[in-house]
């Protein structure tokens, strides 16, 4: 194990009261869409607004240097590297996640370039293959996306492999993959991995550098809480990090940037793996964000989420006939979500979503629910539930309002 590893904060409870009351969160909501976007830390927009006065109005250009703009995706990346295991110096801020999904993949492929296969499943998010396909297309070196059911994926680790890219959690069902296990399979061929760790940084625990990942992207926007559209995240094994050729060779992760040479030469490190201007303002509401998992431990966390996930399941099943896990039923096997089945699950949640129970519906028929716990309690989970059992009893959903398909489901 490495001996710079980040450790998490030394805090002796977490006190999700605490955490809760940092959010701001609307009168008369349940929210369980943290899975998909996190709500508004309280804190945030005064940080902001003083980051923008103080900084950007004063300094001016001058806070590049003098309030260490430059430093803030390191910085940042290092707060989520305590998160994921990372090692320090390891992280690095930016771009969207499906950008980081093709950096990632460009530069594992290039590690073995005897090799032809992408070994994905077909739980993946779908922007990781679309991404895997364009990269593969822009190659043109024959290689194959080998796309699988996820339980297969082990059984499909073999020499042929480049790279086994893969999502942890399931998007839709929430479903856990064994990254550990998976992991040292594709080790023990000398497949070179990518984990996507979009639902689990912030949801699950993880430990990238334990279970020896090569590559993980993730975005922060989910469980980590730092708005609509904030960066994404890319790790990259120390092994790896002053070796792997960046396939996106912007200027910031150039050795020397205002050289200006007109010559590419990557940076040192996971600095390589920057491409242009970093998103400061966006960094800043990230900050304020991760001042709100510095209060918690992650073994709570996921403790937590747990006993409402647990909770919340027994209450649908007991009060909702009609509606059908889709998640697995051990929590081991789970992230931080739980959905369900039901042939009228976009209506349906239509209908939760107007009386104050927000989740969401991802086709053909499931209804998604995300377990938050810095800021939803048991109180929250039997106050939802009452709502859905009015919705799906009473068939709130069969109204024709319900019916049409919004753009962003
Ligand atoms: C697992 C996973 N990968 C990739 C993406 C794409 O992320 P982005 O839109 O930030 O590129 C998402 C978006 O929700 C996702 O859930």
């Amino acid at each position: 194990m490495a001996t710079n590893r980040l450790r998490w904060g030394h805090c002796i409870l977490s006190d999700f009261r605490k955490t809760k009351s940092m959010f701001y969160l609307p009168e008369g909501v349940i929210y369980l869409d943290g899975n998909s976007l996190g709500p508004l830390p309280k804190a945030a927009q005064a940080y902001v607004s003083r980051a923008i006065q103080d900084e950007w109005g004063e300094m001016l250009i001058r806070a590049w240097n003098d309030a260490h703009w430059m430093e803030l995706s390191t910085g940042v990346g290092d707060r989520i590297g305590s998160l994921i295991g990372a090692e320090k110096g390891h992280v690095v801020m930016g771009d969207t996640l499906s950008i980081k999904v093709y950096q990632a993949l460009a530069s594992a492929l290039e590690m073995r370039r005897d090799r032809k296969v992408i070994l994905t499943d077909n739980g993946n998010f779908p922007s990781d293959l679309y991404m895997a396909q364009g990269l593969v297309k822009s190659l043109d070196q024959g290689h194959e996306i080998r796309c699988v059911n996820p339980e297969n994926v082990m059984d499909n680790i073999d020499e042929s492999v480049a790279v086994m890219m893969l999502t942890e959690v399931d998007y839709r069902t929430g479903r856990k993959h064994d990254m550990l296990a998976l992991t040292e399979k594709a080790r023990s061929c000398d497949v070179v991995t990518v984990w996507d760790l979009a639902h689990s940084a912030g949801a699950v625990p993880v430990d990238v550098a334990a279970a020896k990942v090569d590559f993980a992207v993730g975005c922060t926007y989910k469980y980590l809480n730092g708005g609509p559209g904030s960066p994404a995240f890319i790790y990259v094994a120390p092994a790896h990090a002053c070796t792997v050729r960046p396939a996106l060779s912007g200027w910031l992760g150039h050795e020397a940037p205002f050289n200006f040479d007109l010559d590419y030469r990557p940076g040192t490190g996971i600095e390589r793996m920057r491409v242009g201007t970093p998103p400061v303002i966006a960094l800043k509401i990230l900050e304020s964000a991760l001042d709100i998992w510095d209060q918690v431990k992650m073994a709570d966390v996921r403790k937590k989420s747990i006993t409402l996930s647990n909770l919340f399941i027994a209450e649908i099943e007991a009060r909702c006939p009609d509606l059908h896990l889709a998640s697995p039923r051990s929590s081991d096997q789970r992230g931080s979500q739980v959905s369900f089945e039901f042939k009228n699950g976009y209506a349906a949640m239509r209908a939760c979503i107007d009386r104050g129970v927000i989740g969401d519906y991802r086709a053909p028929d499931i209804m998604r629910f995300g377990f938050t716990p810095l800021y939803i309690d048991e109180e929250d989970v039997m106050a939802a539930v009452d709502v859905i059992e009015d919705v799906i009893t009473n068939r709130r959903w069969d109204a024709p309002e319900y019916q049409i398909r919004a753009r962003v489901t």
